[in-house]
């Protein structure tokens, strides 16, 4: 049975690749903290992917056959007060998981994101310029760039948008929006900022079919629904009837961020569903399920 190493198992993806893939696969899963999910019965180890040491340690332990690296630092704010340690552990730590998949000759997935673009011109296709306006996606896009350049002979580097879904310790958009409406709290939503917000579960989904058809490459996974967040934001409030006189529209120069965000932004996902018949759920399918 093929092993799978997951990094960043306690994340809103992490979780879910977990549950996903030890249907079909022995799954070693990490984490910087202690193991969130519960009921499951693969091995969890905690493991800070910035410790080339313990990194090393776990690949010689468990050779893995692929190694998914969800693991970083997704706030964005956070990144841009804290440039050194974001680069370190969105970047730089990915080296150790690169040596290792290019001496063994094993496959490496790596998560990556439409904030490598700069939003004038999205969405994007997988084969345009990459042009970060802030310091995440400027980590991201130089992981991206270790990969490529260390010419691993099989690596799929995954990217993705506004990951999103109900998921009670994950603090994503949509858990944001219900659980601020829910105590009766008014919103500042963007409405100058687009994207192809993407279900979690789809995004798992495809890295199963990529893992299984074992595709190679750049993959944009996102949704199919390109819209702006204020749009988004609508969709929650309407299907689950909160008061939307609590949600207001703003630009994002009203609000006071630290960095910056691209605004059309999102991923254009032609070639998942060409490769694939990659097909994600539609936004109003999955809110009125989980109403
Ligand atoms: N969420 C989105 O909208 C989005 C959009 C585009 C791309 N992505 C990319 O998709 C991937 C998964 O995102 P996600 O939404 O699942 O993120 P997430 O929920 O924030 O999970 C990221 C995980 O990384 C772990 N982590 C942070 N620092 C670490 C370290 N030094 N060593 C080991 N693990 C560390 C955290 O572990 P603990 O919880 O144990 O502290 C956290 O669970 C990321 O690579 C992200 O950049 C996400």
């Amino acid at each position: 049975m093929k092993k799978i190493l997951i990094t960043g198992g306690n994340g809103l993806l992490g979780q879910s690749l977990r549950l996903m893939l030890s249907k079909q696969y022995e799954i070693i899963a990490t984490g910087l903290n202690s193991d969130r999910l519960k009921n499951h019965n693969h091995t969890y180890t905690s493991l800070d992917v910035s410790i080339m040491k313990d990194c090393e340690n776990i690949l010689v332990q468990f050779m893995p056959d692929v190694v998914i690296n969800t693991a970083a630092i997704t706030d964005v704010d956070y990144c841009e007060l804290n440039k050194k340690k974001c680069l370190n552990i969105n970047a730089l730590s990915i080296n150790t998981f690169l040596s290792y998949c290019k001496k063994y000759n094993k496959k490496f997935i790596h998560l990556s994101t439409d904030f490598l673009f700069d939003g004038k011109l999205g969405p994007y296709h997988e084969n345009e310029e990459c042009n970060p306006i802030n310091y995440y996606g400027f980590s991201k896009m130089k992981a991206e760039n270790l990969i490529i350049n260390t010419k691993l002979k099989n690596f799929s580097i995954i990217r993705t948008c506004l990951v999103y879904g109900k998921k009670i310790d994950s603090n994503n958009i949509f858990m944001w929006v219900k659980k601020k409406l829910e105590k009766g709290e008014a919103l500042n939503i963007v409405d100058d900022q687009y994207r192809t917000p993407t279900l979690y579960s789809d995004l798992s989904q495809a890295i199963f079919e990529i893992i299984k058809l074992d595709l190679k490459g750049i993959y944009n996974i996102s949704g199919g629904e390109y819209l702006s967040i204020f749009d988004f934001v609508c969709k929650i409030v309407s299907i689950f009837d909160f008061d939307k006189s609590l949600v207001k529209r703003c630009n994002s120069d009203k609000i006071n961020q630290k960095a910056q965000r691209p605004k059309k932004s999102g991923l254009l996902i032609d070639k998942a569903i060409k490769d694939f018949n990659y097909l994600p759920t539609k936004m109003e399918v999955y809110l009125k399920s989980i109403k």
